[in-house]
């Protein structure tokens, strides 16, 4: 091992290899590696002409004067001054084949109600909203705040937000007041979408009092649109007279007709706000044309559509997964979408493969932190259903650990399915690095090569080439963001200030002999034990590895004699007991398996970590937790009584 102080090493050698099954192989878009190694060549010496390509499969009002325009790089412009409509191309563009009639949504409630929409159904409830939406006075670029549970109408104001030219705003059904209220004055939105309730294991999310808390202080809030979730009355909640009205009522008396705006490829059509695992909220800036091709090309490569399929992807609309993943990209495609309203535990740990079973789903799209959890609540869950009809899985959102991959493999795809394992940000707009189902020979953990259109490479601080080290994407694509709403300096600093021209994720990576990319975490969370730079990635999937062991997270603390230490917070698989000789055997395991230096100093058992609401562990609060300071913000924390807990625990040890 080296002692290059900047330096990232990698302790992890993952031999395991897994041809594409010959079945799907013959019925895939992409059918061998020879016909994707030729496609990206193409792809990347003949950029734009590729891109061309995939934007003429959809419909334009106007096509583009060019592609590309990189004047005022790192705000780059993608098919200049062309016009079209993302919403055509979701609904009206299926009007005339045979998908008119065909299941776009077909949506499942906690409580086990069921909802189906066709897509001409849909296309009459998105314009008989966007006219409502009009009514009320909304216009092209105006935002629209949207907090609600994962229920049909959620999609159908995407749609109709896109269709009128006003932009999104999602806020996810599980932010608190105040941060409705930072992201709702942010971006100065003059409408919030939301209802009177949600369920969420078997509870009522109080989803409209927590909105007119936030909207108290909100001016700039002129009107708020309630969805009646609760059957026969509404959940009990306020409606104010001239400020609020209900949804059904709204969409009653106006025309099922409403003429798509013509757009500017460049016009906003969402903002997202991220913090990830740091930080004040950023307000992601997507526009129009890009992220439309973006979006439809990955998902159709990605998931190997076909008319057939039955498609589910678990994440919340309220994340960048569900806006390109369940809306956008499957509706582009004429896809049938599975949404589920509830908790994967909801009635009883079975729920997700149970609807599998009862819809014949045939492609499934979750994360790591949920594969861990079925991992942790044991086989028998999926075991008792029928889940033969799954042809494709895939995972994103952090790195997959190997032992989770197999798992995942074995348990839920029968050792038949492809795991797609795809990375990508809220920044970034789609997929970047992925499998192609079809041809990618699959290795547990690896996120293997980059997507059509897409140069990646791993560098060091200073830029230059390296195995492992920092990802940096070096060529624009058209889902890229373009900035941060209302700081487009930070837009820069944060991006592009890294190396002149180069996209900067923020992810540490590793580049294998085959060119394989290996996600190593964030670089904020490297460790450094003894001089040794290691990813938090790896040292976690070897605690995995070790069968008592559900999910870890590995943080470095000050070590007096060693620089940093490394604690390891460990959360065990049902039913086995927490004793210092496990402590001691889960230390001795990174001994053995990466060596002495790496032998964490403290193990902390928990049964849960903490994570943000989108699933992904916050290592910087179990720094703080570790090294005796007060927490730090804790605002994007899907459970704070997680960390305290903790923290008392940390201090009793
Ligand atoms: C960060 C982006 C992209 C939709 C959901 C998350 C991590 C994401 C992977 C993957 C390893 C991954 C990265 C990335 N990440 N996918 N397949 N392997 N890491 O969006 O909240 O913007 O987070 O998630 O660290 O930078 P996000």
């Amino acid at each position: 091992m080296s002692s290059d102080p900047k330096k990232i090493e990698t302790v992890l050698t993952e031999n395991r290899i897994f041809k594409p099954d010959e079945e799907f192989q013959k019925k895939a878009h992409i059918s061998s590696m020879r016909d994707y190694q030729e496609l990206y060549k193409k792809s990347i010496e003949d950029n734009l002409g590729f891109w061309e390509t995939a934007a003429n499969e959809l419909h334009w009002f106007r096509k583009w004067d060019s592609v590309l325009n990189e004047e005022s790089a790192p705000v780059y412009k993608w098919f200049v001054n062309a016009k079209t409509n993302i919403s055509y191309n979701c609904l009206d563009r299926h009007l005339n084949s045979a998908t008119k009639n065909k299941a776009a949504l077909i949506w499942e409630g906690e409580l086990g109600g069921q909802r189906t929409l066709t897509y001409n159904q849909l296309f009459h409830e998105v314009n008989r909203f966007a006219n409502a939406l009009k009514k009320l006075g909304i216009q092209r670029g105006d935002r629209v705040a949207v907090y609600l549970p994962m229920i049909p109408e959620l999609a159908i104001s995407l749609l109709a937000c896109a269709r009128i030219g006003a932009v999104h705003s999602v806020i996810f059904a599980g932010f608190s007041s105040e941060s409705i209220r930072d992201r709702v004055l942010d971006c100065e939105a003059k409408l919030i979408i939301t209802s009177d309730g949600g369920w969420r294991k078997g509870n009522v999310l109080p989803l409209k009092n927590i909105v007119d808390e936030a909207v108290a202080g909100c001016a700039c809030v002129k009107h708020v649109i309630v969805v009646k979730r609760g059957q026969g009355d509404p959940f009990p909640c306020h409606i104010k007279e001239g400020r609020d009205h209900w949804y059904h009522r709204i969409i009653d008396d106006v025309s099922s007709r409403c003429e798509p705006e013509q757009m500017d490829s460049e016009d906003m059509l969402f903002l997202l706000y991220t913090s990830g695992t740091t930080g004040k909220p950023k307000g992601i800036i997507h526009t129009t044309g890009g992220y439309m091709v973006y979006t439809y090309l990955t998902t159709k490569y990605v998931f190997d559509l076909k008319p057939e399929d039955v498609y589910w992807c678990t994440a919340d609309i309220g994340w960048i997964t569900g806006h390109s993943y369940i809306v956008y990209g499957p509706l582009m495609n004429g896809a049938t979408i599975l949404m589920y309203e509830g908790a994967p535990n909801w009635p009883d740990k079975g729920r997700l493969w149970k609807m599998i079973q009862d819809h014949s789903v045939t492609i499934f799209y979750t994360a790591p932190t949920a594969i861990r959890a079925f991992m942790k609540w044991g086989d028998k869950w999926p075991n008792k259903y029928d889940l033969s009809s799954l042809r494709l899985l895939g995972t994103v959102g952090e790195p997959i650990n190997p032992e989770a991959w197999i798992w995942y493999h074995r348990i839920i795809g029968k050792d038949k399915c492809p795991i797609v394992d795809t990375w990508w940000q809220t920044e970034t707009g789609g997929i970047m690095i992925t499998p192609l189902p079809g041809c990618t020979p699959l290795k547990p953990g690896s996120a293997t090569l980059p997507f059509f259109g897409i140069e990646a490479e791993v560098i060091s601080d200073d830029g230059s080439q390296a195995d492992a080290g920092i990802l940096a994407i070096t060529k624009p694509w058209p889902g890229m963001l373009r900035g941060i709403y209302g700081d487009m300096q930070r837009y820069k600093q944060t991006y592009w200030s890294k190396w002149p021209n180069k996209y900067f994720p923020g992810d540490g990576a590793k580049k294998d002999s085959d060119g394989y990319f290996w996600i190593l975490g964030r670089i904020d969370d490297v460790v450094n034990v003894a001089g040794h730079r290691i990813g938090t990635a790896e040292l976690e999937s070897v605690f995995v590895e070790h069968h008592m062991v559900a999910e870890s997270a590995v943080i470095g603390i000050e070590h007096e004699l060693k620089g940093q230490c490394l604690v390891g917070f460990i959360s065990l698989k049902e039913g086995i007991d927490t004793t210092d000789d496990l402590a001691q055997e889960l230390k001795e395991w990174i001994g053995k398996k990466i060596g002495r230096f790496a032998m964490p100093e403290k193990i902390i058992f928990s049964p849960d970590l903490p994570k943000t609401r989108s699933g992904k562990i916050m290592r910087r609060l179990l720094r703080d937790v570790a090294s005796g300071r007060t927490l730090g913000n804790i605002s994007t924390l899907a459970d704070a009584s997680v960390v305290e807990r903790l923290k008392v625990k940390y201090e009793e040890d």
